[in-house]
């Protein structure tokens, strides 16, 4: 049996990390988040809950360990004592295997554009993740970046290129998307020297736009969802709404990752994505064809919008992994929709 670390855990993809794990395995699963944004797991994990105190929880028997905290804090305590959680939590586990790094402050286009500063706060808590994985060596590490690392001159309304894996190349940078994109970017170097440098197992990720039907509402899909499930009309859109994102469900997410975590080591970046490139107003208009009804579409175009087209080429996926997205756009938006609606009633 072994033990992986997940921090971020209760974010939108921590926690649906956090449910995969339990399920396809046996093993014993930490996660650390200081519930900024996430939520605590006695609201989705569904398991019977074990000794708790203030800052931590265990689920299942001793099976998971929930730790309330900064994840800088806990990689400290770790760095200084590699007993951590059985010194701190009484909790029994073997040596960390996997170690999946989601805590960051992301926040969706409101927080990219309204309060970069405290998204540069990214630089610290990977910073700090990366110096303690380099020493400690777990077995794998899988570091999130993400599509905003991606030149943002490449996605503009003139010149918008289906984004590949080489578009990104260290010798010549564009510039990325905010202090977002540049964290993410230095995330993607800090993985290639643990690679290189200290012989980390590192997989780096750049997922497009996930989403699922636990995602939560400051993400447009599903406050989308929730305003057709309402039937708003007239359907505001921030900006004109011809602005396209690559979505990609977040069950497809989990797929892939855990399928490069087995392939790939050396830190090279991956796209995640459908390669599909779809406008807000197309996934209105899906939302709204499933409640039924055909709303007047209101342009908010004094709202932050970002770049006007982000998606990607999943070539270099496709034949080094063999791995396609199966959840079509119409099925995922589907099940987002109907999640939505069994809220309001
Ligand atoms: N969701 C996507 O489609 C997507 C796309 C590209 C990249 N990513 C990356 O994946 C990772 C997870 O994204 P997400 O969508 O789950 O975001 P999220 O905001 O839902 O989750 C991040 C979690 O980290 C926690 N957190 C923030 N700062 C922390 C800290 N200092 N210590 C401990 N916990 C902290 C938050 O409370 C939150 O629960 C991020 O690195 C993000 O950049 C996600």
């Amino acid at each position: 049996m072994k033990t992986h670390l997940i921090t971020g855990g209760c974010g939108f993809v921590g926690r649906n990390m956090v449910n995969r794990l339990y399920k396809n395995t046996n093993d014993k699963i930490i996660f650390i988040d200081n519930l900024l944004v996430g939520k605590h797991p006695d609201t989705w994990i569904g398991l019977e809950k074990g000794r708790h105190a203030d800052g931590f929880a265990t689920y299942d028997n001793e099976r998971l360990l929930f730790i309330e905290d900064d994840a800088r804090n806990a990689i400290r305590a770790l760095r200084e004592n590699e007993n951590y959680f059985a010194s701190e939590f009484s909790f029994h586990c073997a040596r960390i295997a996997d170690v999946f790094h989601f805590a960051a402050i992301v926040g969706g286009r409101a927080m990219i554009d309204g309060d970069p500063m405290a998204v540069a706060l990214d630089l610290a808590i990977d910073a700090e993740l990366f110096y303690w994985a380099c020493n400690y060596k777990p077995e794998r590490l899988l570091y999130p970046s993400s599509s905003a690392a991606y030149p943002i001159d490449l996605q503009t309304e003139s010149n918008t290129l289906q984004l590949k894996e080489s578009d990104i190349n260290f010798k010549r940078m564009g510039e990325p998307d905010m202090t977002y994109g540049w964290s993410k970017l230095t995330g993607e170097f800090l993985a290639k020297i643990a690679a290189q440098y200290y012989g980390l197992k590192v997989t780096c990720i750049r997922p497009f736009s996930g989403y699922g039907e636990d995602q939560d509402l400051t993400y447009p899909i599903p406050a989308i969802a929730a305003r057709a499930a309402r039937k708003e009309d007239p359907f505001e859109v921030w900006g004109t709404g011809y602005q396209g994102r690559d979505f990609v469900h977040i069950d497809d997410v989990i797929d892939c990752i855990l399928l490069a975590m087995d392939h790939i080591h050396d830190g090279t970046a991956i796209n995640i994505g459908m390669g599909k490139l779809t406008t807000f107003r197309e996934i209105i208009a899906i939302f709204c064809k499933l409640a039924g009804y055909t709303p007047e579409i209101k342009a908010l175009i004094d709202k932050p919008v970002g770049v006007h087209s982000r998606y990607c080429d999943m070539t270099f996926v496709e034949k080094t992994l063999g791995w396609k997205a199966k959840i079509s756009i119409e099925e995922g938006m589907s099940r987002v929709y109907h999640a939505a609606l069994a809220k309001l009633t």
